[in-house]
């Protein structure tokens, strides 16, 4: 089989971070790529700024061979894209991810599935009747230290859980991206949706569904009441603490930060600044080793394989399993409007 064609919608921090990581790739190749910016759509990215994996951003990227395009529509509909990827603000996931699936494209949209309920259970009827794969950049369960971690938990290896704790702490992105469009609660839902959103959805992944959130948040930076800090207990009702944490309220100068320390019986896992650890409770410590590489590399990399072979993209995710964790942000959210109640979690 060829390469798998790929339509980049978006050319900002993520996707200029999948426009590498596809080039380096031996079975895709990007064919088609639309941004509204027209300085974009020269390959110039000297503006972009990002969180982690920071690349030099001062050497425009080299589009020789990309149809460009300024409509994502016009991409959506070009016959020689087989893979629309989605990196545009979130409140345009759910109209170009709908236009492309009713295009029989395979899409590969960024995390957060989309901005609102609606339009969350809008797509996942979607995917159901479509012919294309989907899957979600939720890249955390890609990731492999958090991967490690999922696999070896559910082979039970470390015993019961006892208690979890996750943190995202970002330095303030205020004034970082194209139209300082994360700092507009309307349109990213706040670090809360934004980024929170990964640990949350790594939660449910890990543990199943919470009964029950309870947050506490505020806003800091953000315009139109986005979260800029948000700490949820997640509640399943069997004696178990826990908890995440995110922020991107603290200044640009301090460090990013992805951690967890998950204690069970067996042992007590951490991503922490002493590294990636396992402390077994009969003393011995470990050092897992994990494959050096990003979450982001391991799902473009598991989509592409997927539609290379015809399989359905379900190893990692399914649109339900993205679907429900989007609804416990949404119990989240509603926890902290209501004054940090204890909010039950629908089912999907
Ligand atoms: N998975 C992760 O770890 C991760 C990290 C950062 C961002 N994200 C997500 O990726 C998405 C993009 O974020 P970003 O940091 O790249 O933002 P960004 O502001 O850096 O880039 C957005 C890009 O989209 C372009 N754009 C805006 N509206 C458009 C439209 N309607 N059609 C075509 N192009 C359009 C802009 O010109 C810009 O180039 C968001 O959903 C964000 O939540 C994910």
């Amino acid at each position: 089989m060829g390469k798998t064609r790929i339509g980049l919608i978006g050319l900002g921090f993520m996707g200029s971070t999948h426009f590498r990581i596809y080039r380096e790739m031996e079975n895709a190749e990007i064919v088609a790529l639309a941004d509204v910016d027209p300085v974009k759509r020269r390959g110039d990215i000297s503006s972009v700024i990002g969180n982690i994996g920071n690349a030099d951003n001062s050497v425009p990227l080299d589009l020789t061979g990309v149809h460009v395009y300024e409509s994502a529509y016009d991409l959506i509909n070009d016959p020689d894209v087989d893979v629309v990827d989605i990196c545009v603000p979130t409140e345009n996931h759910a109209p170009y991810i709908l236009a492309a699936l009713a295009a029989g494209k395979h899409v590969h949209s960024e995390k957060p599935l989309c901005r609102t309920p609606e339009e969350a259970a809008a797509i996942r009827a979607a995917v159901a009747q479509a012919p294309g794969f989907f899957s979600v950049g939720l890249c955390v369960r890609y990731w492999p230290e958090y991967d490690y971690l999922h696999d070896e938990f559910k082979k039970g290896s470390f015993g019961k859980l006892l208690s979890a704790t996750f943190r995202r702490l970002s330095p303030s992105i205020d004034g970082n991206n194209w139209e300082n469009w994360f700092m507009d609660g309307k349109r990213s839902g706040g670090a809360l949706l934004d980024m929170h959103t990964h640990d949350t959805d790594f939660i449910c992944y890990l543990l199943g569904v919470p009964k029950a959130v309870t947050s506490i948040g505020r806003t800091i930076l953000s315009s139109n009441q986005g979260i800029d800090h948000v700490i949820t207990f997640y509640h399943y009702g069997d004696g178990t603490v826990v908890e995440a944490e995110g922020c991107w309220g603290a200044p640009k100068t301090t460090p990013f930060e992805m951690t967890f320390q998950v204690i069970c019986e067996k042992a007590t896992i951490r991503l922490m600044a002493e590294g990636f650890k396992v402390y077994w409770t009969d003393g011995r410590v470990e050092s897992p080793e994990v494959e050096a590489t990003t979450g982001w590399h391991r799902e473009l990399k598991y989509f592409v394989e997927c539609v290379q072979k015809g399989v359905k993209p379900d190893h990692y995710q399914t649109i339900d399993s993205v679907y429900q964790s989007f609804l416990i942000t949404q119990a989240e959210q509603q926890s902290i409007d209501n004054g940090s109640v204890r909010t039950e979690v629908k089912q999907a």
